[in-house]
């Protein structure tokens, strides 16, 4: 009887061993010292999905053709060094959880078929899409999200505006967040989306160059300004053909003849959307003044059809 209780302890002491050391392994490794060589192995990347809850990547990947679509495990991701930090800045949680991940600037360096310069494009569920430039890496160093209090996604808050979504696969967070632009009325915002399901590792030329402004118009410095505001907010679920997010389903070039055709009903339309539109999902922009109205409506000006170079 003793006997076998000893038994059975030393094999639930094992068990509990061999559970913390996975629950730790990651991130601790990374948080707890420098000095531990952390076993980085090299990324393989998979031709086919495991689970529904892989990273699917994509873009121009190192060694496969451009717009090959790979995948990543959750393990896969656990396996490369983590950062671990504090949740203050992330308005999607409380702020007092930790949260533990990959820094999308590793990954690119791992994956990207331009190591040192693509951009990432965090693509949701809801075809909202965040764009992550150099500058902001480099700014914000922001994370691809695995853990929250060390719990997967099944143990995650749920989202913070109707509390009932999951906010896995992913999310990406960044440990805080101080804005380095200011454009008019807009300030650098953080790029926190949830409902990440796929993450592209581009060009930021040819993303952005989708949208640059053209004509004769392109240089003048409210343009220039609305290029800048509408890159950082507007692509997010507006699109340039491919590039962009789609959630809204209204196309660049609906916006342009919008704002050509009809500009008060445009600007009325950024500022506060359900003032034009009772059923609007868009988000409202009531900070925005009249001359960051005026600079977003001569930039979209310039991509009217009927507007002659
Ligand atoms: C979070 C997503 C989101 C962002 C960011 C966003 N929009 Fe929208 N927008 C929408 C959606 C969704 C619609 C479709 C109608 C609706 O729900 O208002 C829309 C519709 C519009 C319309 C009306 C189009 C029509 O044909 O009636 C205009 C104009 C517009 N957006 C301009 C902008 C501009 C300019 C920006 C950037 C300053 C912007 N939007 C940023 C989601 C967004």
């Amino acid at each position: 009887m003793l006997r076998s209780a000893t038994r059975f302890l030393s094999l639930s002491f094992v068990l509990l061993l061999q559970q913390s050391a996975r629950e730790q392994s990651p991130a601790s490794n990374a948080a707890r010292s420098s000095s531990v060589k952390v076993a980085d192995h090299a990324l393989v990347l998979r031709t086919s999905r495991q689970s529904f809850a892989d990273l699917e990547v994509g873009g121009e990947l190192a060694g496969v053709p451009p717009g090959t679509t790979r995948f990543l495990t959750r393990d896969d991701l656990l396996a490369l060094p983590q950062i671990e930090f504090s949740a203050a800045g992330d308005t999607n949680l409380t702020g007092s959880e930790r949260i533990g991940g990959v820094r999308l600037e590793d990954l690119a360096q791992r994956i990207g078929a331009a190591p040192t310069s693509a951009m990432v494009v965090a693509i949701c569920d809801d075809r909202y899409r965040a764009n992550y430039p150099r500058d902001y890496m480099a700014a914000h160093h922001p994370v691809l999200v695995l853990t929250v209090n060390g719990q997967p996604p099944s143990g995650w808050p749920k989202d913070p505006q109707e509390h009932k979504y999951d906010m896995g696969p992913f999310m990406v967070s960044q440990s805080k967040f101080t804005p380095s632009f200011k454009v008019l009325s807009e300030s650098e915002e953080p790029q926190i989306p949830w409902g990440v399901l796929r993450l592209e590792f581009r060009n930021e030329k040819t993303v952005f160059g989708s949208i640059a402004p053209r004509g004769a118009r392109a240089k003048d410095a409210p343009v220039q300004a609305g290029f800048r505001i509408a890159r950082q907010n507007c692509f997010k679920c507006h699109n340039s053909g491919a590039e962009g997010g789609q959630k809204s389903g209204v196309p660049w070039a609906a916006l342009a003849v919008l704002a050509a055709a009809t500009p008060e009903l445009f600007g009325a339309y950024v500022r506060d959307p359900v003032s034009q539109n009772a059923q609007s999902q868009m988000p409202a922009n009531p900070s925005y003044d009249v001359a960051t109205i005026g600079a977003l409506t001569a930039y979209f000006q310039t991509f009217d059809p009927m507007e002659k170079p």
